[in-house]
């Protein structure tokens, strides 16, 4: 078995500036531990558990269901924390980019259930995250910087391409192998 996710990779300038915000969000002192820049993504469907025999017929399926998207451009939308502000546990770069993104994903959710993955139940939310909450110290600065806009995330890059991602857990934390690729369909 192979821990497998489907995510749209970044522009290498869009981690850049990532890699900024967190050295920006870094002074507030809350205890995270920081996503390295060049692993951030989109995921916009995890697997888990993959049968490596599948994985032909997956990335065909990936590739079948974005042929009927067409390329579009996502903005990063400032920054926030998931499940909530009392007890936050995810550090997130929001994204935007009207109805494409969610229908995006909406259609790789749907083709995805015809291999036993079970459709997403909660509305998806768009993000990348950049941070997990290791502890809640020192954690109010952080947070009035982040909702007040204080450490702003701009920017805005072209989705073009899905990526399905092998996921292996090492010692010195996750290794992301990209598996295949699919193409949008030309905006
Ligand atoms: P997120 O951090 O973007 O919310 C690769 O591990 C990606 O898959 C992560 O970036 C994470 O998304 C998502 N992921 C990891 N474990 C997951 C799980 N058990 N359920 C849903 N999504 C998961």
């Amino acid at each position: 078995m192979l821990r497998c996710f489907i995510a749209i990779e970044l522009p290498e300038e869009i981690k850049k500036s990532l890699a900024e915000t967190q050295t920006a969000l870094k002074k507030y002192g809350a205890e995270i531990r920081w996503v390295r820049p060049e692993n951030i993504h989109l995921t916009l469907k995890f697997l888990g558990d993959t049968e490596e025999e599948q994985l032909e017929k997956i990335s065909a399926n990936i590739s079948e269901a974005c042929r009927g998207f067409k390329a579009f451009s996502l903005k990063m939308t400032g920054l926030g924390v998931f499940p909530g502000m009392r007890s936050p546990k995810v550090l997130w770069a929001g994204l935007n980019g009207s109805n494409n993104i969610i229908d995006l994903q909406k259609g790789i959710d749907i083709s995805m259930a015809h291999f036993g993955f079970k459709p997403e139940k909660r509305e998806f939310s768009p993000h990348l995250t950049i941070g997990r909450f290791r502890s809640l110290a020192n954690k109010d600065a952080l947070l009035e910087a982040v909702t007040s806009g204080k450490v702003k995330n701009q920017g805005s890059f072209e989705v073009k391409t899905v990526a399905l991602i092998k996921s292996s857990l090492t010692a010195s934390g996750s290794v992301y192998t990209k598996i295949s690729e699919a193409l949008l369909a030309k905006p």
